[in-house]
């Protein structure tokens, strides 16, 4: 875990561009600025809270009721789901995994010729409270701010057994009236409905005009968030993750998150690069030694 004060994290990897700061709730935090937009994170969850290009309106989404505590999610942004994704398979703690709510450390930041900054966090099962009792592994998250925002998730098998996991990039995006948006980009692709309990295959663009949980399967393309109100598209791409998983809470689901308002489901989707559980195309297993990547890259059309 980042033991480093902001100053010493400043000091030791601030640069023009990179600066450290205390987020909300006091969470060690840190900007990228540069000629391409902003990008905050917390090392908390290596999370990505906040994506401006410049000039546009934010593209990622944040709940105004989110907590930004030890061991507790943060509601928005780029929550990083590992080691499992959806309910523990071992059914004893909550959602999503532990990476989200461990504090992850500097390991590298870097910029390239062409002005793009890189920042890289990382997390190994000695930073993990105990209670997890992780098998041992090591994650490298890295952000780069260029002309896309792209965050690209590393698993490193580091241990000695077969290491098994689901994960995702759970972007949470920023739109102008959930109910006029569409999501292109997964016509014909099976999926599970989280919420219907059935499986079915997508027809057209996606539309959010009831609750919206649903693990689209096999599914490698692009996917565009067009909305006609802001009167842009946010383009997703991925690479590693076969599967994407679209969410919209609508109101019930809203009313019964605490760290969510009531009325938000107005204004956020969730488009998440995952490698969901349950088919098993999806199913993740490193041997010994092996890496795997899981990437999202975000742009405005
Ligand atoms: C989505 C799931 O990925 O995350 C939903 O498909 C879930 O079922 C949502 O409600 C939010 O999860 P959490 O744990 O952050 O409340």
């Amino acid at each position: 875990m980042s033991t480093l004060s902001i100053g010493d994290l400043q000091a030791r990897f601030g640069s023009e561009n990179v600066e450290f700061f205390a987020g909300p709730g006091q969470l060690t935090a840190l900007r990228i600025k540069n000629d391409f937009g902003t990008v905050e994170m917390t090392l908390h969850g290596a999370h990505v809270m906040s994506y401006c290009p410049a000039g546009a309106v934010p593209v990622l989404w944040m709940s105004s009721k989110s907590m930004f505590q030890a061991n507790e999610p943060i509601r928005g942004g780029i929550p990083v789901c590992w080691p499992w994704f959806g309910p523990d398979p071992a059914g004893k703690f909550g959602g999503h995994g532990f990476a989200r709510v461990s504090v992850w450390s500097v390991s590298s930041v870097s910029k390239s010729p062409d002005g793009q900054n890189t920042v890289t966090l990382v997390l190994t099962e000695k930073d993990v409270d105990a209670k997890f009792d992780p098998q041992p592994f090591k994650l490298e998250l890295s952000v780069t701010l260029g002309s896309a925002l792209t965050v690209a998730l590393k698993v490193y098998n580091s241990g000695t057994d077969n290491l098994a996991y689901s994960g995702a990039l759970h972007s949470y995006f920023n739109v102008a009236d959930s109910a006029a948006i569409q999501v292109e980009g997964l016509a014909d692709c099976e999926y599970s409905d989280k919420v219907l309990n059935v499986e079915s295959v997508q027809s057209g663009a996606v539309v959010i005009d009831r609750e919206i949980d649903r693990v689209y399967r096999r599914t490698s393309g692009i996917v565009r968030v067009v909305d006609p109100v802001f009167g842009r598209v946010i383009r997703i791409a991925k690479s590693g993750s076969t599967s994407t998983v679209v969410w919209n809470p609508w109101i019930e689901k809203s009313q019964r998150m605490p760290d969510f308002g009531d009325e938000e489901y107005h204004t956020m989707v969730c488009v998440e690069a995952a490698n969901a559980p349950g088919a098993a195309a999806d199913d993740r297993v490193l041997s010994p030694g092996a890496m795997a990547e899981i990437r999202q890259m975000i742009t405005l059309e």
